[in-house]
């Protein structure tokens, strides 16, 4: 299995050495504008390759990941602090623009993943600017903030956060949604009518942690990089062995709730062939209206963007 990360800045070599160290692709090409750095960040990795499983790595070109399997786009300009993930859209699209034609070129058979910002707006860029199928072009979305969401539960439970079912859907950002009524350990549900005042309390804080953890770690460490890392990583490896895990990908949605035509993320299936189907939600009526308005501003957004 190929895969390729386009962009070898913070998220990218997260990605690459979390592959790697998990040993998910036989060959990884990075591809970088800055390729003297590119070498000296892919020399690294492969001088800690006789600690792990091996995997081939290169510091590539488009040309070089000519018959790629999934090709990872984490290219563009990052968040910045203070900065919503919505306001950089117009610059990261125009590198679309240019990154997107000639990665289909050499690679017309791979599935695109998109991780760059704002990840569910670029994600309905790179799908029309591909010309590719909707199952092979999708977003990391918000697997990394169910999986934040989970590890913070996880935390306040006591319990390991696989034996726990809880999602964040909608847009990976402001207006993302947690999937409360559907949250359980065992079938035990963790936010009903009834439940205590302080119980309730103590689950919208972690929902307002989950939201706002990428604000508060760019405000102490300028980026963030090792979770999408492996957010990335469970994704391509269910891609790769074709695994049919449910992932909140962000996925192109032709209707949601009276909104057309955009991505954001609900439970898909994600395997060999990209996402073969989304999960039908029983939603709540509140989870319905707020994952109606995170389709409209991610709509909204859309609108504005030139293409
Ligand atoms: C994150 O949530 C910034 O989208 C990135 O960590």
């Amino acid at each position: 299995m190929k895969g390729v990360i386009v962009g070898a800045g913070q998220v990218g070599l997260a990605c690459a050495y979390a592959m790697m160290i998990q040993n998910v692709l036989d060959e990884m090409v990075l591809v970088d504008i800055n390729h003297d750095k590119l070498i000296g960040e892919v020399m690294d990795l492969e001088q800690g390759m006789s600690f792990v499983e091996p995997t081939l790595i290169k510091a590539g070109t488009m040309a070089d990941a000519a018959g790629a399997d999934v090709v990872v786009i984490t290219a563009g300009a990052a968040q910045k602090e203070g900065e919503t993930r919505l306001e950089l859209v117009q610059k990261n699209v125009e590198i679309l623009k240019k990154l997107i034609p000639d990665i289909v070129a050499h690679c017309p058979e791979a599935i695109l993943l998109l991780v760059s910002n704002p990840v569910d707006v670029l994600t309905y860029a790179a799908w029309k600017l591909s010309g590719l199928p909707k199952s092979r072009v999708f977003g990391s979305g918000t697997v990394l903030d169910t999986g934040r969401f989970r590890y913070l539960l996880s935390r306040h439970l006591g319990i390991d956060p696989r034996s726990l079912h809880a999602y964040i859907i909608g847009e990976h950002g402001d207006s993302e949604v947690p999937f409360w009524s559907q949250a359980n350990v065992c079938g035990t549900p963790l936010y009903y009518d009834g439940m205590a005042d302080g119980d309730r309390q103590a689950m919208d804080e972690i929902f307002q942690q989950t939201k706002n953890a990428a604000y508060e770690i760019i405000r102490r460490k300028g980026y963030t990089n090792y979770a999408v890392g492996l957010a990335v990583t469970q994704i391509v490896h269910s891609i790769v062995r074709d695994q049919n895990r449910v992932l909140t990908v962000s996925c192109v949605v032709d209707e949601i709730f009276g909104v057309q035509d955009l991505c954001l993320s609900v439970p898909a299936v994600v395997g060999r062939t990209g996402v073969s189907r989304w999960l039908n939600m029983l939603l709540s009526p509140q989870e319905e209206k707020l994952l109606q308005h995170s389709a409209q501003t991610l709509r909204g957004v859309i609108d504005q963007i030139e293409f």
